[in-house]
């Protein structure tokens, strides 16, 4: 695992963003694996003014977001799938028939959890994925105690998350208690693999992913499995370390 400290969020996008445009210039075709929460806007905003540069163009990429919250239809704006179509993908060069986001509104989300795996497994495996981080170490919403090999399935939100991302909802509005998510097991087989995390609040969660041990305790500690992972921290952070 290779951690990267960095002064701040913007530094921590501008880096994040690099790897993702040198991968882009090596496999124009490359599968990326995308994520959402605050976090990564700021490197979705360095692809944007990159794309608008010339400096890379996603004409060829494929793309497959992490989760997104069961019974919320891709139209929804708290969806995820809204979401990635505001923050990226209507600003850049991408055929949105090759972006890919769980399906939250399928009729059965088994057979769709199944149905992202096999789609993952026909393009080739995703290239590089990008990963923020949960305040408990959730990666995508592998809340804690999730199998360190799971698949693409449903998961229920723990109370902490749920609390987290209530400031994205209004105080009348549905807020789901459960989401589609690539597994654990699903995450690890990414060729690359690019955490960010900013903020004091993210520091704990850091240390438990960097230093602690290999536990279900902490989702994001099972990247200590993998050959290629990148942390990519601010100094608030990285303070824990
Ligand atoms: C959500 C997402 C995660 C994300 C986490 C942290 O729960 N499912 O993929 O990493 O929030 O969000 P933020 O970056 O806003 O702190």
């Amino acid at each position: 695992m290779k951690v990267v400290i960095l002064k701040n969020a913007a530094e921590v996008a501008a880096y994040g963003a690099q790897i993702f445009i040198k991968t882009i210039a090596a496999k124009p075709n490359a599968v990326l694996g995308l994520a959402t929460g605050s976090t990564p806007l700021a490197l979705y905003k360095e692809l944007i003014a990159a794309r608008k540069e010339n400096k890379v163009s996603f004409s060829q990429v494929s793309t497959f977001n992490l989760d997104e919250y069961l019974g919320l239809a891709g139209t929804h704006p708290q969806s995820y799938r809204y979401f990635m179509n505001q923050q990226l993908f209507d600003h850049i060069d991408i055929d949105k028939a090759r972006t890919a986001v769980p399906a939250g509104d399928a009729v059965n989300p088994l057979k769709a959890c199944a149905a992202y795996e096999a789609a993952i497994v026909a393009k080739g495996g995703v290239d590089v994925q990008l990963l923020g981080i949960g305040r408990n170490g959730h990666i995508g919403f592998n809340e804690p105690s999730s199998s360190l090999r799971s698949r693409t399935r449903v998961k229920t939100l723990t109370r902490a998350t749920i609390e987290d991302n209530a400031r994205f909802f209004g105080p009348d509005e549905f807020q789901p208690h459960l989401s589609l998510t690539m597994g654990i097991g699903t995450i690890l087989e990414s060729k690359k693999i690019v955490l960010l995390a900013t903020g004091e609040s993210k520091a704990e969660a850091i240390k438990a992913t960097v230093e602690g041990p290999l536990s279900a305790a902490c989702p994001a500690s099972a990247l200590q499995l993998h050959e290629n992972v990148i942390v990519i921290v601010d100094e608030a952070a990285a303070s824990k370390l």
